[in-house]
Order: structure tokens, then C-alpha cells, then sequence
């Protein structure tokens, strides 16, 4: 996810631009730029590294005039954070400028062939492919801008969303869209500008409700030219042209920027099902039934040699990182020991060369983790990271490793980093399991199919379980709750409880269903509610026993249950239902109605959901 703005019109863009950006900081923030027009017509670019505050300062002193402009604030997906992998991006011949957010899946193939043309590129990124391209088109065609910009989307794969700048042509401004978000705004205010147009442009609105709330809603496939004197052509790829379908905004700028959330938090929770497409999106295939992680292919014979693999985390990564064991040991055969980073990092912990050390972290930040990996790679072990966040201390720390591709994360409660975790971790031991033929291949192909088929089974859970938020207010009373769990599920319970204590503040502990009649069983009361997940898989039986344990003492129980079974249900105060899959898959579907009965939970206790109370998004202290 990264951020777009764009301006053409009488104003200064620079203002327009940087405030925008600042507002589409959510959306990524670990470089930032700028590119405009000024009445020389010379095409400029300022980017640097870091927040938008850092792109601002370093422009102190500089010329940053000019009434036509583009800005980005990125969110790194190729090639790491820094001013040379900043947007925008120049052409060859610097005519042309262009921002991007998506991702080009075969940008090395047009990046070679653009190399063997003689174009010279200054990034390592797949963005600086679409701007050279198009300059390529433009050239071979003799075509316009906007041809050759229709000709070069109709060759890329992938995701975008697009403004491109051209020197030579300082009135008119450049927008295409696929798969990611761009919407046009129309400006309102001709009259104050003796009657000249103005457009802007946003990943979402919050850019240009402050000057219009008319705005079009680019579709996919549909590039916009739109000029000086206000001009706006939207056609397709075709060259078929499409009426601009104008609508009238309604919402204000904070809604907005949670996409019309009332939280982060449950915008993330809402975004799962797309953050795990592109999660695996280039890594799992459908159609070749096949995984392909750089990380394990590029190491192959670390990981087929390894005697052990250890994993080190903190918090929700620590209960991904425990799926992750299950799973891995399973399908690949490798024992797995899952630590608390904040206690490995203090131990003398036996560690070889033969060992390979996975630090699984959503911000890379964590400095538990960081200290731990820097001793097991002291100690000689093979470092692999699972980061959320690109360019991060841990991510640079390691070896080599796997990022979730998520998209940021703001609301403090981990959500759909969590079923990121864990997908990055599934897809782990798929590949270990292929280089090291552990599976066999029906079972290798099905464990693709249905990982691939978990997104949408995502949506249908998102989609069934709506009376979450009306029971959830039930529960607001109780001053402690137990979730259970049994195998796969057993985190998931721990999951569940952490969820729950951080940001309602009640109590809560995971247990596994059956270490309850060892001691836990004895807190069981008409009181006390007690989260099962309880799908028709593996130990299902010996779970209904765990509840009728549970009945019996008068606790009352909330369950997530496979789609159409009654019997736990029958027996549950609550019940929430899953789609059937996979036995080892179920954690990414139950977490689902445990985050959001938390969030409701803690909304009707009226709790700051985004930020509760004594925590912090990334814990860079001890
Ligand atoms: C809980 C939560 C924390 C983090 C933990 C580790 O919702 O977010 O428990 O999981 O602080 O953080 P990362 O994953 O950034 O290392």
C-alpha cells in the first residue's frame, strides 16, 4: 500500500501535494516524494527517505514552484526504503516523472528488455519499469503521452494506480488505475479562479475533500487525461471512452481515512481476506500448483541441512509463530522451538551452526527480537526474518526472510499482520516440505489449493458472523473470560485471550481445552464466559467433552464452530460459524470472530480501540 496525490490547476501544487501526503501517511511512510512543473518548464523530483516530515525538511531552500504536480508516500514492496527507490520516478531522458502504487509482477522481464534497449535504470524498484517503458512506447510509436501510457498498462501485469508527469506538456496530467485505488477530484472552485479548472487526484479521498467533494472513482483499466482547461477523457485500454461517473462525497476527512471505519482496528480486521491475497499473490500458483519463497529456494541447502529451527518473537507473533511450529514440523519434519525473544536474548540457549533462527515480527522493530537474533547470528545460527514492515531493523538484520505484504498496520492490536504471520509461516514449511519431499504430492497440492482458497472463506466468515457486535455488548459485565483450544487451535485461544485483555481490559486466559480440569476448571461459574474453538476436525470429540466439562459447572459458552454443526451449537450460549477447511488452516479463519467480538467488546466498554491504554505499535525498548 502506498499512497498517490496529484494537482493541476492555478494553486501551488507543493502545499496541496505534502498535505495530502500527510494524510495518506497511513497508507505507508517510509520514503516520501514530490515532482512538479514550474513555469520554466523544468521537471523536478525531491525525495528523501523517512515520513513526509523528512521529505519537507530537505526541500528547505529549494525551487519546489510550479502549478502541476504528483506525490507519493511509500509503503516498500521491491526494493528497500530509501531516497534512490523513492517515487516518483524519472524517465531515461528525465521528461517524464510518474508515481505508483501496486505491484508490476513481470517487471524483470520488461526490465531486461528495456536494459537491452539501452535504458538505464536508476532503482532497484518495479515502478521505474512502467515510467521507462513508457517513454520506450513513446519513442518506437511516435505516439502522445496518453497513447503510449495505454499502450505500456496494456503489456504490464499486476497492480497500479498511476500519475505521470511530462515536461513538454506542463497543462495536462496523467492517471491510470488496476487493482489499486485512484480517484479523481473535480475542483469547484472556477469562479475564485477566474473560471480555470482545477483537478486533483488521491489514493482515497482525504486529499480532496478539503477543495471538492466531487469526485470520480477511476475503475480498472480506465487511464484519465485531464488539462488546464478542464478536460477530463477517461477511456479503457481499448481506447473505448467512458463516461467520468461524478458522485458527491458525504463523509468527513477522519472517517475517510479509515475508509469508513469507525476504527483502524476493525478496517484491518475487514482487510484480511485482500492483505492475505496479496500475501500470496507471486508466491503461490494456481495453476502450476506450485510455492516458490526466494528466501528457501536462494538457501536451499541451509534449510535442507538444518537440525532445528527456532523461533523467536514477541506478543500476537509469538502465538503465529506457535501455528508456525505445529505446521512446519508436520509437513517438513524439522523440530521447531518456538521463544519468547524477551527470554531467549537472556539465556546462554544452545545454538549451532546447523540451526536456522526465524524472527517473526509485524513492525521489525521489536527490540527483544532484534537482540535475540543478534545473538543466535553471534552464535553462528542462519538468521530468516518474517516482517511486515520493509527496510526494518530486523528485516535488515537477517539473512535472508519473507515479508507478509499486508500493507500497514496502524490500529495497535495486531490483526491482519496475525493471518499474515501465519500464512508467511504456512508457505514456509510448504516450501521447506517441497525441497525436502516430506509431502506427498496430493497432499502438497491440496495444501496449496486450500491455503489459496482461504481469502475468500475469509470474506464469508466476515460476512456470517454480523450479530458478533449485538451479543458482544452481553459481555461487557464479566470481569474475566478462558478461551480453549485444542492442536492448531490452542494459540488461537492465546490469540483470542491477548486480543481481548488489550484492548477492553478484562482478564482473560488461553488454555489448552484439556489442561482445564488440571487446575483452571476450578474459576468455572454461571459467570464466567468461555470461548471454544471447537471446528469439526481432528480433536473435535474430545473438545465436545471439554464443553460439556465447562455446561456442567454452569460457564457459559461462545464457540466457533464449522459451518452446519449442531451439536456444538446445541450445546453453546453463543456460537459463531467458519467455512470447513483444513484442519492446520482453521487459526486463520477462527481469529476472525475472536478479533472482532474483542473489538466489540471493547467498544461497548468504550475503550480507545487504536490505542489502548500503556501500549505502543512497536516496542523499541526493553
Ligand atoms: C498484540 C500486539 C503485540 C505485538 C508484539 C510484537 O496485538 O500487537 O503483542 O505482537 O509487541 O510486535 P512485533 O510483531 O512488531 O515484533
Amino acid at each position: 500500500m502506498c499512497g498517490i496525490v496529484g494537482y493541476i490547476g492555478v494553486q501551488q501544487a507543493y502545499p496541496i501535494l505534502i498535505k495530502g501526503l500527510h494524510r495518506l501517511e497511513y497508507r505507508g511512510y517510509d520514503s516520501a516524494g514530490v515532482s512538479m512543473i514550474n513555469e520554466e518548464g523544468t521537471l523536478s523530483v525531491f525525495k528523501e527517505k523517512g515520513k513526509v516530515a523528512a521529505l519537507e525538511a530537505s526541500v528547505e531552500g529549494k525551487d519546489i514552484s510550479g502549478t502541476i504536480g504528483i506525490a507519493h508516500t511509500r509503503w516498500a514492496t521491491h526494493g528497500e526504503p530509501n531516497a534512490k527507490n523513492a517515487h516518483p520516478h524519472y524517465s531515461q531522458s528525465k521528461n517524464l516523472s510518474l508515481v505508483h502504487n501496486g505491484i508490476i509482477e513481470n517487471y524483470k522481464t520488461l526490465r531486461t528488455k528495456l536494459e537491452e534497449k539501452g535504458f538505464e535504470f536508476q532503482s532497484d524498484t518495479d515502478t521505474e519499469v512502467l515510467v521507462q517503458l513508457i517513454e520506450y512506447q513513446e519513442e518506437k510509436d511516435n505516439c502522445d503521452l496518453y497513447t503510449a501510457v495505454q499502450r505500456s498498462l496494456k503489456i504490464v501485469e499486476g497492480a497500479y494506480a498511476i500519475a505521470v508527469l511530462d515536461k513538454r506538456n506542463p497543462d495536462v496530467l496523467i492517471a491510470a488505475r488496476k487493482s489499486s485505488p485512484l480517484i479523481i477530484g473535480v475542483g469547484q472552485n472556477n469562479h475564485e479562479n477566474n473560471g480555470q479548472a482545477e483537478f486533483f487526484l488521491g489514493s482515497d479521498a482525504t486529499p480532496i475533500i478539503e477543495y471538492t467533494n466531487q469526485v470520480v472513482y477511476l475503475k480498472d483499466e480506465e487511464i484519465a487525461y485531464m488539462d488546464r482547461d478542464g478536460h477530463l477523457r477517461i477511456t479503457n485500454l481499448a481506447n473505448v471512452e467512458q463516461t467520468p461517473d461524478m458522485q458527491t462525497l458525504q463523509m468527513n476527512l477522519d472517517e475517510l481515512e479509515k475508509g469508513g471505519f469507525p476504527h483502524f482496528m476493525l478496517k484491518e480486521i475487514y482487510e484480511q481476506p485482500n492483505a492475505l491475497r496479496n500475501c500470496i499473490r507471486g508466491r503461490l500458483s494456481i495453476e502450476e500448483k506450485d510455492i516458490k519463497l526466494s528466501g528457501i529456494i536462494d538457501y536451499r541447502e541451509k534449510f535442507l541441512s538444518a537440525r532445528r529451527i527456532i523461533i523467536c518473537a514477541c506478543g500476537t507473533s509469538w502465538h503465529s509463530a506457535l501455528i508456525g511450529k505445529y505446521f512446519i514440523e508436520e509437513a517438513a519434519q524439522i523440530p521447531v522451538e518456538v521463544e519468547y525473544a524477551s527470554e531467549f536474548r537472556y539465556r546462554n540457549p544452545v545454538i549451532t551452526a546447523n540451526d536456522i533462527v526465524i524472527a517473526v515480527s509485524q513492525s521489525g522493530e521489536t527490540a527483544d527480537t532484534l537482540a535475540a537474533i543478534q545473538l543466535a547470528k553471534e552464535k553462528g545460527a542462519f538468521i530468516y526474518g518474517i516482517c511486515n514492515v520493509i527496510g526494518s531493523s530486523i528485516a535488515r538484520a537477517t539473512d535472508t526472510g519473507t515479508y507478509l505484504h499486508v500493507g500497514p498496520e496502524i490500529g495497535v492490536a495486531s490483526t491482519k499482520a496475525f493471518t499474515g504471520q501465519v500464512t508467511a509461516l504456512f508457505m514456509l514449511g510448504l516450501a521447506i516440505a517441497k525441497e525436502k519431499r516430506t509431502l506427498s504430492d496430493d497432499m502438497f497440492h491440496m495444501l496449496i489449493d486450500e491455503l489459496l482458497m482461504i481469502p475468500d472463506k475469509m470474506q464469508w466468515t466476515l460476512e456470517h458472523n454480523k450479530d458478533v457486535e449485538k451479543f458482544s455488548q452481553i459481555f461487557t459485565y464479566a470481569k474475566n473470560f478462558i478461551y480453549l483450544g485444542r492442536g492448531y487451535n490452542y494459540p488461537v485461544a492465546l490469540e483470542g485471550a491477548l486480543k481481548l485483555k488489550e484492548i477492553s481490559y478484562i482478564h482473560a486466559e488461553g488454555y489448552p481445552a484439556a489442561e482445564m480440569k488440571h487446575g483452571p476448571i476450578a474459576l468455572i461459574d454461571e459467570e464466567m464466559p468461555v470461548v471454544v474453538i471447537a471446528p469439526k476436525k481432528g480433536m473435535y470429540d474430545k473438545v465436545v467433552s471439554n464443553i460439556q466439562e465447562i455446561k456442567s459447572r454452569k460457564g457459559k459458552i461462545i464457540s466457533v464452530v464449522t459451518e452446519g454443526d449442531t451439536t456444538v451449537r446445541d450445546m453453546s450460549d453463543y456460537c459463531f460459524e467458519i467455512p470447513d477447511t483444513r484442519d492446520c488452516y482453521v487459526p486463520l479463519l477462527a481469529a476472525i470472530p475472536l478479533q472482532l467480538m474483542s473489538y466489540y467488546v471493547a467498544v461497548a466498554k468504550g475503550r480507545n480501540v487504536d490505542q489502548p491504554r500503556n501500549l505502543a505499535k512497536s516496542v523499541t525498548v526493553e
